[in-house]
């Protein structure tokens, strides 16, 4: 695949993908089920990680250096209600910058696969 046919630069390269993971994270800091999930956590290394995430899940030039998802949520006990509330910020931060329908919902099919390795490690 070209890259000008992926998800990545469809929906407006790096820019768009930092847009999108500093609305996502303002959304999931936000919501009091989740914060005190990330306590004590580096956030600008975990939004670092998140935006080459996203940028892989995309199709986009971009390794992604992090630990594998089964790895980085392990020992945290996550619920599939705080699973599935992540699965919606990033869904409405897709949204509000302008990622169409199509993107949006192939970024989320790849992301709702994940489920299994997040919760309950
Ligand atoms: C929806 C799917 C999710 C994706 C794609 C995802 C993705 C990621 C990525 C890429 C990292 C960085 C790993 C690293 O730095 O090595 C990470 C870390 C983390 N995630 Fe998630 N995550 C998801 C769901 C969740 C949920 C539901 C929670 C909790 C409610 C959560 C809590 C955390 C925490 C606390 C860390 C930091 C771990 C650490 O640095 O020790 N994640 N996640």
């Amino acid at each position: 695949m070209s890259e000008a046919e992926t998800i990545y630069a469809e929906i407006g390269g790096r820019d768009a993908v930092e847009s999108v993971v500093s609305e996502f994270y303002d959304r999931v800091f936000d919501d009091p089920l989740l914060e005190p999930y990330f306590e004590g956590i580096d956030r600008e290394q975990l939004y670092a990680h998140q935006v080459q995430f996203i940028s892989a899940v995309a199709g986009g030039p971009v390794d992604y250096d992090g630990a594998d998802m089964q790895e980085a949520h392990a020992g945290m006990g996550i619920t599939g209600e705080a699973f599935d509330r992540v699965a919606t910020y990033l869904e409405e931060a897709l949204r509000a910058n302008g990622v169409d329908e199509a993107n949006t919902e192939a970024i989320l099919t790849e992301v709702g696969a994940l489920k299994p390795d997040v919760v309950g490690q």
